[in-house]
């Protein structure tokens, strides 16, 4: 039975250091936890490592529009993701980020032996330039109008309107994202890492033993055939990330270091620690695992150029790739507008986070097909499988155990052979945890919980209670319920760790390994039992979507004058409502027309203590000279806006009809930036 011990290192992708993690995120961090847990119960020594992925454009333009610095901005994201990990018991041993001393001298290092190799190699491209703000532009930072369907509003690389895909220099009437300015093109040398050297090598990596599924396999056979493209690994200032040594301005573009991010990471854990040796695991003899779990949009890099970035700067190649599909909920896309696309932090306001690490585990298995939340089913199968099922089992028994037996197991394993059935599907269970056929294994137990009531339910310890002379049956009953609730957790502890804490405490025993099945407890006095789950209710669920939703769109919904109505009882609002507003005096530091903008202006407004970016529809009325230097009145807890040039991050107070009559709000003398107005 035991198996030598192994040496795993397992990576989740490293998410952007922008963004809130949300519960398509959460799919792929749940089933890698899932795994490592499951290893590290097996007595494995498996380590999980993450990071924040901190660099590239979309960081550093967000940090301007918020006037902060990335490092502040990538300090507050990291704050946000550790909690959110930490309350979905994503178990990390060490999180990190990208923007690292480690990171920049293992990324720097590859970098350096790859190029004294012979693998990079320079040539001068024409690319998008955006002449107001003096920077290249990425694809996703220019929008026009479809050069196939004429859609306006569509990004540089695909149209969202008819779905075809184009180079930003076919859009139509392009313009900025960043500036609003028209792009033009613009000459600059950029560096190249020449995957093709390492075909052979990874052709031979991509069809050896198991390091990629099947499916992944083939497209990698297809990208084969259609050649091996040099891969563009620099860009120019202005870009947050790390200075390509022996250049001037030049950086690594985000995906080159940020795979070096999983280095890094464990780089970082190994300097805290006494037990793990970086080169154990990274140096090109290595025989120790290392696992990465991607989403399967992001198979290229991690199966062509990482591989070949490692093997071409001496280091180990991955032991395996395992790419998950995307979420969808309730059969569709994740949605701002249906109240779908939902944050972690969100989910977590309203529900259980074992729901849903239950719920993805009952739902994935080992290939790259996408996986759906059906809301109704989530419900449905938590409530009738860990409520009706698991956790039944042990409140069904518990009590007849505290009331008669001072919470005292029996002596016996009455029935050995249904016993037996539980320790005989151990090994089953755990080669499908390890195959990461998760949904397979929570079918095989589910199957066990089912056989677990059918025995109470035909023991029926209630009906003996009532009995005289049946306390040894009712004692031995309800001792073997508890047995088999307890390898249940045994089983069912990868997925649900905070029950299996819980398990722990009520059955009074130290933490759980899957070996403890085959050593039931037999004259153990237990503690009280506490309900361990409440059933998932449908009004939270109801209530996160509404959570969720965002309004997004771009022109404002026009609203019934309602000036000169009368105030009824049923209009007026409470004090509570008011205060909810939070109305700020604010100095307005810049106002800029913007191109393509016919209503609105662009303004600065600053707080005294932050800046925020704010599109005003006062074009009409106002010309920017007549704003700067103004203060006003704005709406400063208004949940930020998507429009269609940025995010508008509140709203100024103006009164009149429209057009040339407009006025907004001006304070008397004495007021401050940033000053509630109440
Ligand atoms: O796609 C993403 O969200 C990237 N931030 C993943 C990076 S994974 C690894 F390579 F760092
Ligand atoms: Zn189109």
């Amino acid at each position: 039975m035991t198996a030598a011990k192994r040496h795993i290192l397992v990576t989740s992708a490293l998410p952007y250091a922008n963004g809130a993690i949300h519960i398509g995120h959460l799919v792929e961090y749940i089933q890698t936890d899932i795994w490592v847990r499951f290893q590290k119960m097996q007595g494995n020594q498996c380590t999980y490592v993450c990071a924040d992925d901190a660099h590239g454009t979309p960081i550093m333009l967000r940090a301007q529009s918020e006037g902060i610095t990335p490092e502040a901005l990538i300090a507050a994201t990291d704050k946000e993701h550790r909690a959110d990990f930490a309350d979905f018991s994503i178990g990390f041993d060490n999180f990190h980020s990208t923007h690292s001393d480690e990171n920049k001298e293992l990324a720097q290092g590859i970098y350096t032996r790859l190029k004294k190799a012979g693998h990079i190699h320079t040539k001068t491209i024409e690319q998008a330039y955006d002449p107001e703000k003096e920077m290249f532009l990425p694809d996703r930072f220019i929008k026009g109008e479809c050069p196939k369907c004429g859609a306006e509003d569509q990004y540089g690389d695909n149209c969202e309107a008819c779905g075809s895909t184009y180079s930003p220099t076919d859009l139509k009437n392009p313009v900025s994202v960043v500036s609003g300015a028209r792009p033009v093109k613009k000459e600059s040398e950029h560096y190249f890492f020449a995957l093709g050297d390492f075909e052979a090598m990874l052709k031979d990596w991509v069809n050896a033993k198991g390091h990629v599924q099947t499916e992944i396999t083939n497209k990698l056979n297809e990208w084969f055939e259609s050649g091996l493209q040099d891969w563009d690994i620099s860009r120019d200032k202005p870009y947050f990330g790390f200075e390509i040594p022996g250049t001037k301005d030049k950086y690594f573009y985000v995906w080159l270091d940020a795979p070096v991010g999983y280095m890094a990471s464990f780089k970082n854990l190994c300097d805290k620690s006494s037990e793990l040796n970086f080169d154990d695991y990274w140096a090109a003899d290595s025989q120790y695992e290392l696992y990465h779990f991607i989403g399967k949009d992001i198979a290229y890099f991690h199966t062509l150029f990482w591989p070949a970035m490692l093997n071409g700067s001496g280091y180990r190649t991955p032991t395996g790739v395992f790419c998950h599909g995307f979420l969808t909920v309730d059969g569709k896309k994740m949605s701002k507008s249906r109240g779908t696309f939902i944050k972690a932090r969100t989910y977590l306001e309203h529900l259980n986070p074992e729901y849903l690490r239950y719920y993805f585990a009952a739902k994935l298995g080992s290939g790259i097909d996408d996986l759906d939340l059906n809301l109704d089913d989530f419900q449905a199968r938590v409530n009738s499988d860990l409520v009706g099922k698991v956790v039944n089992i042990a409140s069904r028994c518990a009590g007849f155990i505290k009331k008669k037996f001072d919470n005292q197991l029996s002596a016996n394993i009455s029935e050995p052979a249904l016993y037996k059935q539980f320790t005989d599907a151990s090994d089953h269970i755990a080669a499908l945890y390890d195959k990461r056929e998760f949904n397979h294994a929570i079918r095989e137990i589910m199957a066990l919980a089912d056989h677990a009531n059918q025995y109470i339910d035909a023991a029926q310890p209630w009906v003996l209670a009532k009995e005289d002379g049946k306390e040894q049956a009712l004692h031995d009953i309800c001792s073997m319920g508890i047995n088999l609730f307890r390898a249940l957790v045994i089983f069912l502890k990868p997925v649900l760790p905070k029950l299996t804490e819980q398990s722990e405490t009520f059955l009074n025993i130290a933490p759980l390994s899957w070996q403890d099945v085959y050593t039931p407890l037999t004259s153990h006095k237990v503690n009280k039992f506490k309900p361990l789950m409440t059933r998932v209710d449908k009004d939270k669920v109801a209530a996160m979507v509404e959570a969720s939703k965002e309004n997004l769109d771009v022109t404002p919904t026009k609203k019934p004058a309602k000036d000169k109505k009368t105030m009824d009882n049923n209009e007026l609002i409470d004090f509570e409502d008011f205060a909810k507003i939070d109305l700020r005096i604010a100095l307005i530091k810049k106002a800029e027309h913007i191109e393509g903008a016919d209503k609105l202006l662009r303004l600065t407004l600053d707080l005294g203590d932050e800046t925020r970016n704010v599109f005003a529809g006062i074009k009409s009325a106002y010309s920017p000279e007549q704003l700067e230097g103004k203060l006003t009145v704005m709406v400063a807890n208004l949940k930020p806006r998507k429009m269609k040039f940025g995010v508008s991050e509140g709203m100024v107070l103006a009164a009149g009809p429209g057009g040339k009559d407009l006025w907004i709000m001006e304070p008397h003398a004495g007021a401050q930036p940033g000053m509630k107005v109440k």
